[in-house]
């Protein structure tokens, strides 16, 4: 019996796998016409027969955005996926990656009158008694909307709430998304080197956390400490009297919103300070704290005259370790004074690049990267392009992105948009240094250096002491290698659609 059951759900799974990748097909998003000269033959062949069924709307844009349009109506799974691979201009391309990042997520809201059950059943109260005003949505996306409330005792609030039956469609589409990593790793063995399965879970396991809004609820309490703690950006103070799984309660933010134009025309907006102060804001959380805001777009971030900055949204938090933090203290140290040696040696010392490539080879590529960009005006400098230039060239030396690097460029890349929208000359490294000084000198100082080694002889001692414990050395979970060509991704997706195609023509 459950056999038949779990075939019947494999087969659903299968069924909106083939329709989502129809609608890919219908754009030509799948296997894009821009790659015909550099796919191999058969996989040409077979892109010239499935672009046959491609629709109008596959003529327009490049292969990130028809991407993109392809992906918003398949509901949140596919908006994430579309996503998280928005951050690999790694793998994809910068152009590309752009494209795809700017994939909208937004919804027609639901009702109020269910958004107010939701409150009611969630909290455990009657609306009416938690929230005397409660207001039309005034913003709503894929997994949840947003309301405006007013508490019993005045304050002004933010009530977030999920969309009702969201876990059900995300377990279904999550479901179909493993099930497409499972087909890629089974059909396609080059592409497994990207390890779809996991990509996929990734995917699924980033949705779960964000369909609890408990999780985003600590998420924003521990940033607005880590804002409060350096005064260059404020959140809004959690209301935890207003948090469970489904709703998030904020205090309101009276801010100007900055998606809209209109805000930088404002009256005694500083725009260069405000720029200055995002710049800060975001370096002092990532460097100094190891927490930091991930997606900080214009849609996400308020501003109060003259210079204040205000983030809500806190989905996707960051963390960078005291070790990530010492080797980007290093690379940047030694991309600044040149030292392409050093930026080297602290890539083979982290572990990122395998010790059977030559470190003074790895260096030459590492001056190819620097000279070019260290030869710019300070004005057209960019550390987010620093770190992408950095991360294409350690793909020739097997370098394994670590995710939350890829976070972290893929955020500053946002971020000096933004500064650059409110300010067009904004002087990034002007902007940082403050922070950047002090986060090298400490990284970099004989005392952090003679801090870390105690951590790390008490790091070994306790290894030691587990060792003998289960008598043996302890396993180490070998590092996903995230290195590899956009094209393999696309061979897989051809795969898969040629086998759906395969299937479906069998099977009717
Ligand atoms: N505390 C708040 N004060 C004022 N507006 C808010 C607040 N929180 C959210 N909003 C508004 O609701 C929108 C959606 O909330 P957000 O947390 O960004 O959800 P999503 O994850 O769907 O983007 C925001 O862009 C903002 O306009
Ligand atoms: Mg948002």
């Amino acid at each position: 019996m459950r056999g038949g059951f779990s075939r019947t759900m494999d087969l659903a799974a299968f069924m909106r796998l083939l329709a989502a990748g129809w609608t890919l097909i219908r754009a030509d998003a799948l296997i894009p016409r821009e790659l015909d000269e550099v796919l191999p033959p058969g996989v040409r062949t077979l892109a010239g027969f499935l672009r046959l069924f491609s629709g109008r709307q596959a003529r327009l844009g490049r292969p990130g955005e028809r991407l993109a349009r392809s992906l918003e109506p398949l509901g949140p799974v596919a908006i994430k996926l579309g996503q998280v691979l928005s951050t690999r201009a790694d793998i994809f391309g910068t152009v590309f990656a752009t494209d795809l990042s700017r994939l909208k997520d937004a919804l027609p809201p639901f009702p109020t009158t269910l958004a107010r059950a939701e409150v009611e059943r969630e909290l455990g109260k009657p609306v009416d008694e938690i929230f005397p005003v409660f207001g039309e949505p005034v913003a709503a996306a894929s997994l949840a909307q947003a309301h405006r409330a007013t508490m019993a005792d005045g304050r002004e609030v933010a009530v977030k709430i999920l969309r009702p039956g969201i876990e059900r469609r995300v377990a279904r589409d999550s479901a179909t998304l493993l099930m497409a990593g499972g087909l890629i790793a089974a059909l396609i063995p080059p592409a497994r080197r990207l390890e779809p399965v996991a990509f996929a879970e990734t995917v699924v396991r980033s949705l779960q956390l964000e369909l609890d809004m408990r999780f985003e609820a600590a998420g924003a309490a521990e940033l607005a400490e880590i804002m409060n703690r350096d005064g260059w950006m404020r959140a809004p103070q959690v209301i935890w009297d207003g948090v469970a799984k489904r709703v998030l309660t904020l205090e309101w933010v009276d801010g100007l919103p900055l998606s809209d134009p209109a805000t930088l025309e404002a009256t005694g907006l500083d725009r260069k300070a405000v720029a200055d102060n995002l710049i800060r804001a975001f370096l002092a959380q990532a460097l100094d704290h190891g927490v930091f805001h991930a997606d900080l777009h214009e849609g996400n971030l308020f501003v109060v005259p003259p210079s204040g900055i205000v983030a809500v949204d806190f989905g996707i938090v960051g963390r960078l370790s005291p070790e990530t933090r010492r080797y980007l203290a290093e690379i940047l140290y030694g991309f600044l004074t040149r030292d392409y040696a050093r930026v080297a040696r602290a890539h083979f010392d982290a572990g990122y690049v395998p010790a059977h490539h030559d470190p003074d080879a790895f260096a030459q590529a590492l001056r190819a990267v620097g000279e070019p960009v260290f030869g710019r005006a300070a004005s057209e400098l960019s550390m987010s392009r620093l770190l992408s230039l950095l991360f294409e060239i350690t793909a020739l030396f097997d370098m394994r992105l670590r995710p939350e690097l890829v976070l972290l460029q893929k955020t500053m890349v946002t971020v000096e948009g933004v500064a650059r929208r409110l300010w067009p000359d904004h002087d990034l490294w002007a902007a940082a240094d403050p922070v950047v000084r002090r986060w090298i000198a400490r990284e970099l100082s004989p005392v952090a250096r003679a801090k870390d080694f105690a951590e790390e002889a008490l790091r070994a001692l306790r290894a030691i002491a587990r060792m003998a414990e289960t008598g043996g050395p302890p396993a180490v979970a070998p590092e996903p290698d995230r290195t590899a060509s956009g094209l393999t991704w696309l061979a897989a997706g051809a795969a898969i659609a040629g086998a759906a195609f395969l299937l479906a023509w069998w099977a009717g």
